[in-house]
């Protein structure tokens, strides 16, 4: 039985809202905190709250470190965030971390860069279509007082569940106890305290979250602390959300391995291009596991998730170690017990709850998986992902399994699909008896174009950051 506060979590967190296929994410900069506050606890009550189904629209908001500190919450109290959080996706350290060097430097990016001003809240406006999206954009927008846009990001593109390289997306999920009625697999069945401040998460313990002095809220908006401290609860039933622009080069990736892949006489091999293309993010466009059917698509396999790698495929032979969806998720590969207990355990402390959408127009169909025009406008993924903790989860997963050139005894090669490929990096491995297949000279299809840390607090939480003074 669950003790989990539904009505104070935001709906975000409990849902990924696919019946709406509209959404804006609207970057705010606070100007005047006193009239911001006021506009905060304004839009408070029509926050989306996790138990509603939001049949025609759903808003939810978050706030980078600096909109904490813009909104008034002390420096005592911000040092009690992790420092991920604090000092933000930029940091020269993360940069080499995540690989936005290059043309993903934050220099150049769109916004959350050096160069554009600091975001301070997010909005996050989803709805039915783009018409009542934008009905609803234009009500919220009358009522900003305080703050400013910086930008509207928006996602207005229904790929039918793909996205833009043609792959089926957002299939894999974990399950967080107390948040559905889902029944699922023990290993993808997550303790609440992964994703949601404030519970106990997969170490038996509770992550760490500011607590504040009785004092300091003094109409007793928070909750107490259930370890029992006396102090009461900033973070509980928040979580943190990572926002990422990343463009994709769709043309170049489909060039790509189409020319790995051509015939001794020079022309188009499509089966064999479309499965080094499977073969690269490990599964196949309908979305079926390459672990599963690796010779071809098998679309009756499209929402296959109940399988592991080290019974079936210890060293890749169906699904490469170095495939997309198994470096971001290696299930019950991991060191230092493969296939035991002990690695599913390791692996549950390292899942992502993935809220992204695509943006730019779709690749006119007849030339996906073959030779796609150049992606102009700019075109990918707006990759938005959940946890309780940003250092072990998103960090971990980008820098320690997608973008590390030594993943599970590979060298030489980051994740084929979204990593880092510098020279050095640019190999990609199929194993194979005798020897293995190695692809050379991946070019970078994924790009980092935006970012930034978000605290998406409870809903009491933000009414209490909208009492403040
Ligand atoms: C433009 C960039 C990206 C694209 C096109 C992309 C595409 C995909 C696709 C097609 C899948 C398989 C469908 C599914 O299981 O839902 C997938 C799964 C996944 N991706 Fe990505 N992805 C991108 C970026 C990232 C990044 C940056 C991360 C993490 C840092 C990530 C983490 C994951 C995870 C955790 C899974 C689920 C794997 C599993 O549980 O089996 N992805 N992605």
């Amino acid at each position: 039985m669950s003790d989990l506060e539904l009505h104070d979590v935001q709906g975000l967190i409990a849902r990924g809202y696919a019946h709406l296929k509209a959404a804006s994410y609207i970057l705010l900069r606070i100007g005047d905190a006193v009239s911001a506050r006021a506009w905060l606890g304004a839009i408070a009550p029509r926050i989306t709250p996790a138990p509603d189904p939001a049949a025609d629209s759903a808003l939810n908001v978050a706030f980078t470190a600096s909109g904490l500190t813009q909104l008034g919450l002390g420096a005592e109290i911000m040092h009690q965030f992790s420092d991920e959080f604090t000092a933000g996706m930029t940091t020269p350290h993360r940069q080499r971390m995540f690989g936005d060097l290059g043309p993903s430097a934050p220099e150049t990016w769109l916004w959350g860069g050096p160069s554009t001003p600091t975001p301070h809240v997010l909005l996050a406006l989803i709805a039915r279509d783009t018409d009542i999206l934008n009905q609803r954009y234009s009500a919220l927008a009358g009522e900003f007082a305080g703050v400013s846009v910086i930008t509207r990001l928006d996602s207005d593109v229904d790929l039918d569940g793909k996205e833009h390289f043609g792959f089926a997306d957002g299939i894999s999920q974990p399950t967080v106890e107390g948040l559905s009625d889902r029944q699922d697999t023990p290993p993808n069945t997550i303790r609440t305290g992964e994703f949601i401040l404030g519970y106990v998460n997969e170490y038996s313990l509770y992550t760490d979250r500011p607590l504040l002095d009785r004092r300091l809220d003094p109409e007793w908006l928070l909750p107490a602390d259930v370890q029992g401290s006396g102090k009461v609860d900033l973070g509980r039933n928040g979580t943190f959300l990572v926002f990422r622009q990343l463009a994709q080069d769709v043309r170049g990736f489909w060039r790509f391995v189409d020319s790995a892949t051509r015939a001794a006489d020079g022309s188009s091999d499509v089966d064999r291009r479309n499965w080094l293309a499977a073969h690269m993010v490990g599964r196949w466009p309908s979305g079926a596991p390459v672990t599963l059917s690796p010779d071809a698509d098998n679309p009756r396999l499209a929402t296959a998730n109940d399988f592991t790698y080290q019974y079936a495929d210890q060293f890749g032979f169906n699904c490469p170690i170095g495939a997309h969806v198994r470096r971001a998720h290696p299930r019950d590969s991991l060191d230092p017990a493969p296939g035991t207990a002990r690695s599913v355990e390791l692996d549950k402390r390292h899942r992502l709850l993935r809220r992204g959408r695509e943006y730019g127009p779709p690749v006119p169909p007849d030339s996906l998986y073959a030779d796609p025009p150049p992606d102009d406008p700019e075109r990918g993924l707006y990759f938005i992902c959940l946890g309780a903790n940003i250092g072990r989860q998103f960090e971990f997963v980008q820098h320690s399994w997608v973008n590390n050139p030594k993943f599970d005894e590979l060298y030489d090669e980051a994740d084929p699909v979204v990593g880092y490929h510098p020279v050095g990096m640019n190999n990609f491995s199929i194993p194979r008896e005798p020897v293995r297949v190695r692809y050379t000279n991946l070019p970078q299809f994924v790009t980092t174009r935006g970012g930034a840390y978000f605290f998406l607090p409870g809903l009491r939480a933000l009414r209490y950051l909208a009492s403040l003074r």
